[in-house]
């Protein structure tokens, strides 16, 4: 039987890339944080930059550091911000967020994304193997949007966005079966397991209708409950299961 070599340092790391991915400072303004007596390691002020840590034995004004193991945040997105992190494409969705969480590396982003002009339910981590892995369409999460449409759809289309048929402009595959539930004639909650480019809308277009609101109010099984726009809170990072951290 090959036996399985045990990594005894996994976890430790330089204390100057510790602070720096965790977004406390640069790796540079770590040295005067050391010198100004703000970081203890094993309860002794640290006076090497590049010695060798846990991320537990570490503490920076007397107290922890902030979420050491990775973020996982469910917010509630309002409409007027992306979700890219290119500042040419405008405010964003991580403007919410404290700015520590906002310089941390690996960055914290969206699982899939959000139009600009959608609101509702969306998830953000630091762990790019829940991005990658919620993101899959292997993985057929559902989620729930509500649309406001500008006209009532034709009759059949309920039908038709569950046949898995639909084929939109420039993609390769159909969509998807998608279930659509009309809950007014210009209102309607459609659940899809996928996530093309402005799915929602460009399914709704091809059926002739405008989307004029966007907002999804489910990812799996998670709601926003009682969250208002702008707000978030945390989710266990084992919340879908054992992830790797991936910084
Ligand atoms: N479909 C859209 O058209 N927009 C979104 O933001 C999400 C799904």
């Amino acid at each position: 039987m090959p036996r399985r070599s045990v990594d005894l340092h996994a976890g430790v790391r330089r204390l100057d890339q510790l602070l720096a991915n965790l977004g406390y400072c640069s790796r540079r303004e770590v040295r005067d944080w050391l010198k100004a007596g703000r970081v203890t390691v094993r309860g002794q002020p640290a006076k090497d930059a590049g010695q060798k840590v846990a991320a537990g034995e570490v503490l920076v004004d007397g107290e922890g550091l902030d979420h050491p193991d990775g973020i996982l945040l469910l917010l509630h997105k309002p409409t007027g911000l992306v979700c890219s992190h290119e500042e040419r494409e405008g405010p964003n969705a991580y403007s919410l967020l404290p700015a520590r969480w906002r310089a941390r590396n690996p960055q914290v982003t969206s699982i899939g994304r959000l139009d600009k002009d959608t609101s509702g339910l969306l998830l953000l981590t630091d762990q790019s193997q829940l991005v990658h892995r919620l993101t899959s369409p292997k993985h057929k999460v559902p989620k729930v949007y509500r649309a406001t449409l500008d006209r009532e759809p034709p009759a059949g289309v309920a039908e038709l966005f569950a046949s898995g048929t639909l084929q939109l402009d420039g993609e390769k595959a159909p969509c998807a079966p998608a279930q659509l539930r009309m809950l007014a004639a210009q209102e309607a909650e459609l659940t899809l397991t996928e996530g093309k480019y402005h799915q929602v809308r460009r399914m709704f277009a091809s059926q002739g209708c405008t989307v004029l609101t966007l907002h999804r109010s489910h990812f799996g099984d998670l709601a926003l409950g009682d969250l208002t726009a702008g707000q978030w809170r945390e989710l266990p990072l084992d919340f879908f299961g054992t992830t790797e951290n991936s910084g």
